[in-house]
């Protein structure tokens, strides 16, 4: 999963054109950006005219938070990376002004976008970056209180235990602009909002749901994600 979603991210990457790529962060995509940084660091990808830029943030952490999303782009990709992208852009989540902030972000993507490719994890609930349930799916970037169902997973992230209570995203018009989104899911427990996000209704309920209506989505799913989807997996 991991390998084929790295050589699909080299193929939306066109040699010496600029374009503005986006990960998530999380789980999902650990083996993903390694093998990105691999291509990259071993001269096979050139990522010298591509432009980065984070997806979400949880509103309260920083970079110097192990666990958060600027620690995980820092961590596994940003600070490995020997030739560097041309310009990077990481949402802060401990800036003062969170409406500041959000307008930051917007700014960036509307000058250098819109996105040539967007790569997404899924949440348990269906989000997509931090585009909850019933999230308006005409938005830009903004600030949005976090789900019962994230609130109970996101231990898994963090070594201190932190109460947070909202993060900041990327929003759903931004990432339908993308020209290519790539979603990616591992394991058993990503099988059941699979199957809801791409065999259900396109509903707010379950936002990854509106990339039934994306133009250029492709699903990089292992076996155990894709059991509900495809009958071959
Ligand atoms: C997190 C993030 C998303 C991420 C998703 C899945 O809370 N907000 O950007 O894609 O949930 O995370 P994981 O890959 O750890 O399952």
């Amino acid at each position: 999963m991991s390998r084929e979603a790295a050589q699909l991210v080299a193929k939306s990457i066109p040699p010496g054109k600029p374009c503005l790529i986006s990960f998530p962060a999380g789980d999902t995509p650990k083996g993903m950006v390694e093998e990105f940084v691999r291509m990259v660091n071993g001269g096979d990808l050139d990522i010298s005219h591509t432009r980065y830029v984070s997806l979400d943030e949880w509103v309260g952490l920083g970079r110097r938070q192990r666990g958060s999303c600027a620690w995980f782009n820092h961590t596994h990709i940003l600070d490995r990376l020997e030739k560097p992208f041309l310009e990077y852009h990481l949402i802060d989540g401990e800036a003062s002004d969170m409406a500041k902030e959000c307008q930051r972000l917007d700014t960036f993507i509307a000058q250098h976008g819109p996105l040539d490719l967007s790569v997404l994890g899924i949440g348990m609930n269906g989000h997509l970056g931090f585009n909850e349930e019933g999230v308006d799916f005409s938005l830009n970037a903004h600030v949005i209180p976090l789900s019962r169902t994230t609130r109970s997973v996101m231990g898994k992230y963090f070594d201190t235990e932190y109460d947070l209570k909202f993060g900041i995203t990327q929003g759903l018009a931004q990432i339908m602009a993308a020209q290519k989104v790539i979603l990616i899911a591992s394991g058993p427990h990503k099988a059941d909002i699979l199957w809801k996000a791409f065999r259900g209704p396109v509903s707010n309920r379950v936002p990854a749901s509106i990339l039934q209506r994306h133009p250029n989505c492709v699903l990089v799913v292992d076996a155990e994600a894709g059991s509900r989807l495809f009958s071959y997996c």
